[in-house]
């Protein structure tokens, strides 16, 4: 299988239907942590529904309207990166992100974003790469701002999960903002 080392002995490989069994291993050993902000953990909640999710990823894929992206790290599926939408007419494309607790606080997450990120803006010629996380997602916040995204604004109180109404912050980077953005990280190693 193709992959993109990452770093720390991790990868970044395609994260395709016949995943199914290991993406669900992988959001069982985190399922609080990964649920907390995101709908990921309900929806895979057995293997029907992580062969289903991967499905339409898939499904995405091959309309060339979306992306999923497995990190592997020494091994074991530990996350994940999507592109949520992708619409090459507009150059517009919504990034997101999980992790399982135990593979967090090592920068897996933002190196492999950087490569999607040359990716999207090099060879896709993407303009706009936007970032939504919960206001309460001070992990997932501190991801964008690792970017070098810029917050955009508030959609007040717009996302009902937990039994609550979140509101959710957009951060986004722009292509001619990314070679500043990623000379940046070289500079400062994060
Ligand atoms: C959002 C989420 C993926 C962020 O995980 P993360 O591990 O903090 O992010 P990264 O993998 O980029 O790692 C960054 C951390 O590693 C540290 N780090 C170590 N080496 C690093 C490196 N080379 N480069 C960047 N960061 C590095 C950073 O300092 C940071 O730690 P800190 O927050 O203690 O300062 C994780 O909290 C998660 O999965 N949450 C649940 C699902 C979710 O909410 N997804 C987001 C949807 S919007």
């Amino acid at each position: 299988m193709y992959a993109t080392p990452i770093g720390d002995d991790a990868e970044l490989r395609p994260l395709e239907v016949w995943h199914a069994a290991e993406l669900l291993a992988n959001i069982d050993r985190g399922r609080e942590f990964i649920g907390r902000h995101i709908g990921l953990a309900d929806v895979v909640r057995d293997l029907d529904g992580a062969r289903g999710w991967l499905k339409s990823y898939a499904d995405k894929r091959g309309a060339d309207a979306g992306g999923l992206h497995g990190i592997w790290l020494a091994g074991e599926l530990v996350g994940g990166l999507l592109f949520r939408a992708w619409d090459t007419a507009s150059g517009v494309c919504e990034a997101g992100c999980w992790l399982e607790p135990a593979a967090a606080g090592g920068g897996l997450v933002t190196r492999g974003m950087r490569v999607l990120l040359d990716w999207a803006f090099e060879e896709r010629g993407m303009h706009r790469v936007e970032w939504y996380a919960s206001s309460a997602n001070e992990p997932s916040i501190a991801v964008a701002r690792r970017l070098g995204m810029t917050r955009e604004g508030v959609l007040r109180e717009n996302y009902p999960h937990g039994g609550e109404r979140t509101s959710t912050e957009i951060w986004a980077l722009l292509r001619p903002e990314w070679p500043a953005a990623r000379a940046r990280a070289a500079r400062s190693g994060r």
